[in-house]
């Protein structure tokens, strides 16, 4: 058949919130106009993040029930342990309570106040945070075409190889602690890496003697591209390609909220014994005993049944399909997406759709706004909110203004989409009547998260 269902049934529902166009004025002037301020039961259709808001099989409920909460070598953890090596490889795994305070343990380690640079296919923002605030520069070293939204590339997500060998050769290797990819690459569109890039980013690594670690959130979702649309892979099954992705690597650093198909979680997995036992040691500081990092043994099960349920074929049919659906109602319609749809989110290009809004009174912002106005529907800005204020407290437009639609693991439906569609469909008709914002009150990292704005 041609229709691609979602390959399960639901047991368990939880309603969600209806409300006006008068209530939610109200409610999002009283967040400050920012979205994430909102109480999420003032939000109809969520798609702040894919991040730790999926829903779990039953498979991972029952495994939670049956965990052990031992302080030290839990059952759980070695269910934890044995499932993040059988999909990575990597020797050693580090549990930790989610991605960023992997990231934080390994750029402690890594980075030298004022000395070093990290490359990477483009950083989160929590990621840039983390490598800035311990004094490094962090590099976007992305493919030309992964910066132009209406261009078609199937890896669009891949680094630019020539860029990465001179900047080595630019800042010497030994400043260089490590190369990070980001699979699937969030900031550019959800859009995947090829095997073939890793493969040269990883050789380029080795090369120069320099650490090559994977930021992995979404590896299940960028295998699944590998597999159709990369040649030679489609006889392979996800999990032999996800062998093959993390071969190339040294380690990698993992949010669990996302393809681990869980709520909360995360680790750390490498194979240099050295630098296991230093991570383990910061890890007691941070996180906690590292056979539990900060998770509960519950959480550990999640993640141990999550991690192989995200690279089941049929439900990887199903994800990369629904968001290839919106993608198309929207580009149906006309509307300027991030082309192809990657992953875990569509992309709307608000630069395109909100020309007459300059990029310091953030187009993406006033679109997101838009769309909790419109429909209750709340968005999240990737644009110069989120990255235009520089480490010296300057302010510059980011390279793109996106509003990104992610969508939740296995939690809405078709008709929530076709929604959704419309809402988005209903606000680009009436785009001219959008107006820009400024920031009243922010605080100097992250502040998208914070910030508070007002309608000019
Ligand atoms: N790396 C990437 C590529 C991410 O997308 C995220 C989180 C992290 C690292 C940090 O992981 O949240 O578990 O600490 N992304 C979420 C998002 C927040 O909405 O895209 P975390």
């Amino acid at each position: 058949s041609k229709t691609i269902i979602e390959p399960f049934r639901i047991r368990s529902v939880e309603p969600i919130q209806f409300t006006d166009m008068e209530e939610r004025k109200r409610l999002l002037k009283e967040a400050r106009w920012n979205p994430f301020l909102l109480k999420a039961e003032d939000v109809l259709i969520d798609l702040l993040t894919d991040s730790g808001t999926g829903a779990m099989s039953s498979r991972q409920w029952s495994a939670m029930i049956e965990s052990d909460e031992s302080y030290a070598g839990s059952s759980s953890y070695y269910k934890f342990d044995s499932a993040v090596r059988d999909i990575t490889g990597f020797r050693h795994v580090i549990p930790t309570h989610q991605g960023r305070a992997a990231e934080n343990i390994l750029f402690s380690l890594m980075v030298s106040a004022g000395q070093s640079v990290i490359p990477n296919n483009t950083h989160f923002d929590t990621t840039r945070a983390h490598v800035e605030h311990k004094g490094g520069e962090a590099r976007d070293l992305l493919i030309a075409e992964g910066y132009r939204p209406q261009t078609d590339h199937p890896f669009k997500g891949n680094m630019d190889t020539d860029k990465l060998e001179s900047t080595i050769r630019d800042v010497g290797a030994d400043r260089i602690p490590v190369i990070m990819l980001t699979v699937t690459n969030n900031s550019g569109g959800g859009q995947p890496v090829s095997m073939a890039n890793i493969r040269e980013v990883s050789r380029i690594a080795r090369k120069y003697g320099i650490p090559f670690f994977l930021d992995a959130c979404r590896f299940a979702e960028n295998c699944w591209f590998i597999k159709t649309r990369e040649p030679g892979f489609e006889h392979s099954s996800p999990i032999e390609i996800a062998r093959e992705l993390f071969s190339y690597a040294d380690g990698c650093t993992m949010s669990a909220k996302k393809d681990g198909m869980s709520n909360i979680g995360g680790f750390l997995a490498l194979n240099d014994d050295d630098m296991a036992r230093q991570c383990r040691s910061l890890s007691i500081l941070t996180e906690g005993f590292p056979t539990y990092g900060g998770m509960a043994g519950y959480d550990m099960e999640a993640v141990a049944a999550g991690l192989h349920e995200a690279l089941d074929e049929g439900y990887l049919r199903y994800r990369i399909r629904s968001t290839a659906y919106l993608g198309e109602k929207l580009t149906d319609a006309g509307i300027a997406i991030i082309r192809p749809t990657g992953g875990h989110a569509v992309y709307i290009d608000a630069r395109e759709m909100l020309p007459h809004i300059p990029s310091l009174q953030y187009p993406a912002w006033s679109l997101t706004n838009a769309l909790y106005l419109t429909g209750g529907i709340r968005a999240v800005e990737i644009g110069s909110v989120m990255f235009g204020l520089q480490p010296d407290g300057t302010e510059r437009e980011a390279p793109m203004e996106l509003v990104r639609l992610a969508i939740p693991r296995r939690v809405y439906t078709q008709s929530h989409i076709d929604y959704l569609a419309e809402v988005v469909i209903h606000t680009y008709r009436q785009r001219e009547h959008l107006c820009g914002y400024r920031i009243t009150d922010a605080p100097s990292v992250l502040r998208h998260f914070s910030a508070e704005l007002e309608p000019l």
